[in-house]
């Protein structure tokens, strides 16, 4: 299995590059991105495991596909994960949803929670760990820990843009989280911000710019 999905559907790069465009203002890049929380939500779920269960059609009996989309967890990293929760959301209509708080201390550099609500018995669900951008990963790095400590059942971190460095980030201390983007950028620059990227995802969706 790769540890890296690119979503290189046409619709999803076509709604990303609306995104990405500067005169793009915060309710149409707020849209968008729902639009592709949506269609992320099919591939992020793609592992799920199919089994089978008899049914009756109108015409007839049949041994039925089903997955266990009840099991999923969808935790939106604050507060730009947000974005994407309403758009997965209405694929995943069953997940349930947590949220995860990061802010570093700026004495010891270490990670801690402002916030961090998650469903109990997570090792009976599959978690879909979300934040659009995967830049320095830090962030994510540290959401991952905290929610393996956890023990969910699976663990899969979706991005809609990521930087190259920061996919080096995350593996070397998660190699077995996989990470499903829409798109692999350049590089970071100086202020941590990805190339081309799309700029300050939390600002433009929550129009704080
Ligand atoms: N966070 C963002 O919102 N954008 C970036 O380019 C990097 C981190």
């Amino acid at each position: 299995m790769s540890k890296v999905t690119i979503v290189d559907h046409p619709v999803v790069q076509h709604k990303l590059t609306k995104m990405r465009r500067t005169e793009t203002a915060t309710p149409q890049f707020r849209a968008r991105l729902r639009e592709i929380g949506a269609l992320m939500a099919y591939e992020s779920t793609r592992f799920l495991p199919v089994g089978r269960t008899p049914i009756t059609t109108p015409v007839g009996p049949m041994d039925a596909p089903t997955a266990p989309v009840d099991e999923l967890v969808i935790v939106a990293i604050l507060r730009a994960g947000l974005g994407l929760v309403d758009g997965m959301l209405s694929v995943l209509t069953e997940a349930r949803v947590g949220h995860i708080g990061l802010q570093r201390n700026p004495e010891t550099l270490e990670a801690e929670r402002y916030y961090f609500k998650l469903p109990p018995d997570l090792e009976n669900h599959d978690v879909l760990l979300v934040d659009p951008m995967l830049a320095t990963a830090h962030t994510a790095v540290d959401a991952v820990t905290m929610v393996k400590e956890l023990g969910p059942r699976s663990l899969r971190f979706v991005a809609l843009v990521a930087a190259p460095e920061g996919i080096a980030t995350f593996h070397a201390t998660h190699p077995d989280v996989p990470v499903i983007t829409a798109a692999v950028d350049e590089c970071l620059n100086d202020r941590a911000y990805i190339v081309p990227g799309l700029g300050d995802a939390g600002d433009r969706i929550f129009g704080t710019r």
